[in-house]
């Protein structure tokens, strides 16, 4: 497809998702391509892109863990207009941090990404660490038929009011057997994406030794060796990665699904790129990001998370006027924050600007969410008031409540959701003012 380096065109297009006895499977993808182009830019540079909607749907593109200029941050309605099929949109932004993020649309997020429009946007150091190799690979998870055709039950009320749209099809850069050759050891900085619709992945490894390097773009204060990670929807990691298979071996990665595992991932062995393996690593730098402040003058915010199937909610606020379950089933909404489902005209709470917030959230309902807050990062307060790492992301076990603390230094109205996209779209969100 035609494009300027400039420019992002989200059109129909075709890719080959399924092993290579089925036909190609027709996507929605940016520049014709899954994932879309790799954006990379030095912390502190500008990304600009003009993006191009040649969809048959309206769009606009959200571009992931960003603290990024409020008007930027493609949220139709609350940040910009829709991009109809045939406009465009000049993105224009400085990307403030350092680290590994992505870009999405924000619009039938549920549909447009599961058919396939989403592309990684990294943000490297002023002084990158030494690695043989940079590698980012996108985790997805497609629903696909018999045909290699994407599954168009987009609307399913039971995926909806279930776990979120699961697919059957996992793929690694769009590529369903996912194979790059490597070294033994050779040190590889490896970027994980999760961008599937909803589903959490529980990833291992072997053939290799891994030390958490970041999460969500936001380096962890000392690299710890790890040997799995859970990454739920949306949530990002860099890891330093040595290869210590043996010479024409494999070392893969893994998905664990219950009882059994997966390679989703294949890593084929050559040559030792030198005779012993590398010392551990040494941190990333952090970026500049306010430090929490005085926790008993913070702002206090209450969330409560309710609804889906088995769970207790009798009805919610849609659209300022009260509906029982059945109503709000009949016109989508199955969830709902503090008893309202989906956007309310005004803000969950108004903050301001600089101040530090903690919100309590309760997860009441029978399911796992992940929750997601635009144009800032936070930390999860453990009972001790001890401050975890920063993520723009955090999963959430059923019945579960935690407090996560942040500084609201972003002006703007940012969107807080759940990234599983059809709880989203069936009720799981509110907004935030920063002023
Ligand atoms: Cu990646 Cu509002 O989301
Ligand atoms: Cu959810």
């Amino acid at each position: 497809m035609a494009s300027s380096a400039h420019e992002l065109i989200a059109s129909v297009g075709q890719s080959q998702l399924a092993p290579s006895q089925y036909p190609k499977t027709e996507i929605w993808g940016y520049n014709g391509e899954i994932p879309g182009p790799l954006i990379k830019v030095r912390r502190g540079e500008y990304v600009r892109r003009k993006f191009v909607n040649k969809l048959p749907q309206s769009s606009t593109i959200h571009w992931h863990g960003i603290r990024i200029d409020n008007k930027m941050d493609g949220v139709p309605h609350l940040t910009q207009e829709l991009v109809k099929p045939g406009d465009d949109f000049e993105y224009d932004f400085v990307a403030p941090d350092a680290g590994t993020y992505w870009y999405h649309p924000h619009n039938k997020t549920w549909e447009q990404m599961a058919r396939g429009l989403y592309g990684p946007l990294i943000v490297e150091e002023d002084d990158p660490p030494e690695v043989d190799e940079d590698l980012t690979l996108l985790v997805d998870d497609w629903r696909l038929t018999q045909e290699a055709r994407i599954s168009d039950d987009f609307g399913s009320m039971m995926d909806w009011s279930h776990a979120g749209r699961l697919g059957n099809w996992v793929t690694v850069n769009g590529i369903g057997d996912y194979k790059h050759h490597v070294k033994k050891h050779q040190r590889i900085r490896l970027r994980l994406i999760n961008v599937s619709n909803s589903r959490v992945f529980s990833l291992g490894w072997n053939g290799m030794r891994s030390w958490l390097l970041a999460l969500d773009g936001q380096p962890v204060s000392k690299p710890t060796e790890i040997n799995r990670i859970e990454l739920a929807p949306a949530q990002r990691v860099d890891l330093f990665v040595d290869i210590t298979g043996e010479e024409g071996g494999d070392a893969f990665l893994l998905f664990q699904d219950r009882e059994q595992s997966h390679k989703i991932a294949s890593f084929t062995i050559n040559a030792a790129m030198r005779s012993s393996l590398l010392n551990a690593p040494a941190s990333l730098s952090p970026n500049n990001i306010s430090e929490i402040g005085n926790l008993k003058t913070a702002k206090k915010i209450d969330l409560i998370m309710e609804g889906g199937a088995m769970g207790r909610m009798r009805g919610a606020v849609l659209n300022g006027e009260y509906r029982n379950m059945r109503d709000l089933a009949a016109s989508g909404h199955l969830w709902a924050f503090n008893n309202n489902a989906g956007l309310t005209e005004k803000p969950l709470a108004e903050i301001e600007i600089g101040q530090t917030v903690i919100m309590s959230i309760v997860n009441d309902t029978a399911w796992p969410h992940a929750m997601h807050l635009h144009g800032h990062h936070f930390r999860r307060l453990d009972k001790g008031d001890r401050l975890g790492p920063l993520r723009d992301t955090v999963l959430m076990e059923r019945g579960e409540r935690i407090q996560i603390a942040f500084v609201a230094d972003n002006p703007g109205k940012w969107l807080f959701h759940c990234h599983m996209l059809e709880h989203s779209a069936s009720g799981m969100v509110t907004w935030l003012k920063v002023a």
